[in-house]
């Protein structure tokens, strides 16, 4: 990907994880070149042992783990997580492999500025097991979605996706292997859009949202001085 400067303050990126975190790795690594819209502020998992946490403390970026067992209800453990990233100033949230379904009063809150990321061509095989699902089909093409998050599971308006042949000779494994490298790929893109106030939820008159990604601003017009123009 290639980018010009960023030209005004950087955005504060939340991560949500809750396993091995190579999406979240894949954010970190992006953000690192300067010229990123969005900065990695802080990573939250619901899970003690997930793998991501290691990797986000190894790369410099604060992490915190909030566990949903210890809330009574789903909204209570999303309010907490919600004010540890308020705490920490982040404007865009980005779902890596959160295996959490959100309430409906975290959805709304982070309307338009949480997106998240499934393996699959959304809204084909929302849910869990998607890559067996698929072979199981026969489908000839799956691939992966980023898209901002509404209340419903894996359902909002698309923000990028990948397209992966599904070969004869797939397993899950070997499929999902091959969807991850287009999910580190994407995501990195779907987040710059997003931070950089290119990527735009529209609702049409029926109601449906889609999502419109403005053109790159153009380069400042070079001023020649008619002086030198001879
Ligand atoms: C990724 O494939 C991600 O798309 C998926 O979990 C994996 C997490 O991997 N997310 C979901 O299924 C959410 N519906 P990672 O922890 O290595 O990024």
């Amino acid at each position: 990907m290639s980018l010009p400067p960023a030209a005004t303050p950087r955005k504060r990126v939340g991560i949500l994880i809750s396993g091995g975190g190579s999406n979240m790795a894949a954010l970190i690594a992006a953000a690192r070149d300067p010229a990123f819209p969005a900065e990695i502020a802080l990573v939250v998992s619901n899970r003690v042992t997930a793998g991501g946490l290691a990797k986000a403390e190894a790369a410099g970026v604060a992490t915190s783990v909030i566990d949903h067992r210890g809330f009574s209800d789903r909204e209570s453990f999303d309010r907490a997580v919600d004010a540890a990233l308020n705490d920490a100033h982040v404007d865009v949230l980005c779902m890596a492999g959160f295996m959490r379904i959100v309430s409906n009063w975290f959805a709304e809150t982070w309307r338009d500025r949480a997106l998240n990321i499934h393996p699959a061509l959304l809204p084909a095989y929302t849910g869990l097991n998607t890559h067996a699902r698929a072979i199981a089909d026969g489908v000839r093409v799956t691939g992966a979605t980023v898209h901002f998050v509404r209340p419903e599971l894996d359902v909002g308006p698309i923000i990028i996706q990948a397209a992966v042949p599904v070969l004869a000779t797939d397993t899950p494994g070997t499929l999902a292997a091959r969807v991850l490298v287009e999910e580190h790929r994407i995501y990195p893109q779907a987040l710059a859009w997003v931070a950089s106030g290119r990527a735009h939820v529209v609702r049409r008159a029926d109601g449906t949202e889609h999502v419109v990604i403005d053109a790159p601003p153009s380069p400042a017009p070079t001023l020649i001085s008619p002086a030198l123009q001879r």
